[in-house]
């Protein structure tokens, strides 16, 4: 087990916002329990405050970063973050993309990633690394745990590459992780996981009990144990309306999606509340896009309403959509 990193983001560190729909977000004002922006967040962004969640679902929202012409990783190095790090004349800019990513995890109860990302980058756990963050997280929005649940998203079961960090850190690090798949996935991971898999099943409505038993798996934090969530009872499709019914029943209400194409079907499902896009303004051509195999229709495919847009100098935009179905 190695440590987590930790990295404590530089005070004067921040964007400029450019526009605010102060029309929308009054609305969404009224719709929270949020006692206010987190102080770091005040400073660096400017307010953020989330409605509270539905009653059958988390409050969801995804965060990705883009090149000027939409892709979201380059070909030769397929690694997301490059496209924010390898935009060399603003490095400030690049520490603010990633700084938006770990402020998003701090407001988060899980964050949902995928084997594919996982397998790009092997080094990336989706723990908050900016101590001041953990600490307003619990002050100011009442969180308990310092982390989000780590998600883990697999349809098939398979490629999940156990040797990951994420995977690495139940002991002292109060940093935990639950595989999701689809049925008979969990028959594929029993025979590549070196662990003991724990499996839970949600086939229907009336299974959402077994999610306390969840729960208490989870607390233990046993790292001979990994944790098998299996929604839906149709082989090779995560039922992911029920899985979303679940993790509210878990306790999580705010959820961030960090995997592109868990996003878009979440889009699909109208489940995506909000999106946060950053832009980098390089160019990475080549057909790595999110969505590339997951296009919507010319009649019927969602909207957004841009909520702020900030600048960092002329080379980085950072954009907060609401979708519209
Ligand atoms: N720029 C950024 O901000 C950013 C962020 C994240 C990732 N990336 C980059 O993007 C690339 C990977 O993105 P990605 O979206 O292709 O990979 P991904 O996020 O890992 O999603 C694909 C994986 O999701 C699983 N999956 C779960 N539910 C699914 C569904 N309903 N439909 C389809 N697949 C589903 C698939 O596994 P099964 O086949 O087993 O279901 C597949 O392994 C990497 O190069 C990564 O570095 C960039």
């Amino acid at each position: 087990m190695s440590a987590l990193t930790r990295l404590d983001f530089p005070d004067q560190l921040r964007m400029t916002r450019i526009y605010t729909n102060n029309e929308e977000l009054n609305k969404m004002g009224a719709q929270t329990s949020e006692r206010g922006t987190l102080p770091q967040v005040e400073e660096k962004y400017g307010t953020l405050r989330f409605p509270d969640a539905p009653e059958d679902r988390p409050y969801v929202y995804g965060v990705l970063v883009l090149s000027a012409d939409g892709r979201m990783a380059f070909e030769d190095v397929p690694v997301g973050p490059y496209i924010a790090r390898k935009n060399e004349p603003d490095p400030e800019g690049g520490l603010l993309d990633f700084w938006t990513l770990i402020m998003l995890r701090a407001h988060a109860d899980g964050i949902i990633t995928a084997a594919k990302t996982l397998r790009a980058e092997p080094e990336a756990s989706l723990h908050i690394c900016d101590r001041r963050l953990i600490r307003e997280r619990k002050q100011w929005l009442g969180k308990r745990s310092t982390h989000p649940l780590q998600i883990v998203l697999s349809r098939q079961g398979t490629g999940i590459p156990y040797e990951h960090v994420l995977f690495g850190h139940l002991e002292n690090e109060e940093l935990g992780y639950l595989v999701v798949t689809a049925a008979q996935g969990a028959e594929r991971i029993r025979s590549e996981c070196p662990l003991q898999v724990r499996e839970i099943k949600l086939e229907k409505e009336s299974d959402l009990k077994k999610m306390d038993l969840l729960g208490e798996i989870l607390e233990e934090k046993n790292p001979q144990v990994m944790p098998v969530l299996t929604a839906g009872a149709r082989c090779g499709e995560v039922d992911s309306r029920l899985l979303m019914k679940g993790l509210r029943r878990l306790g999580i209400k705010t959820l961030g999606i960090e995997s592109p194409t868990v996003a878009y079907h979440l889009m699909n499902e109208q489940m995506l509340d909000e999106y946060f896009l950053n832009y980098a303004m390089l160019f990475a051509g080549g057909s790595i896009a999110p969505g590339r195999y997951q296009p919507f229709r010319h009649d019927s495919h969602p909207h957004s309403s841009l909520l702020s847009v900030s600048m960092h100098g002329p080379h980085f935009l950072y954009t907060r959509h609401r979708l519209l179905y």
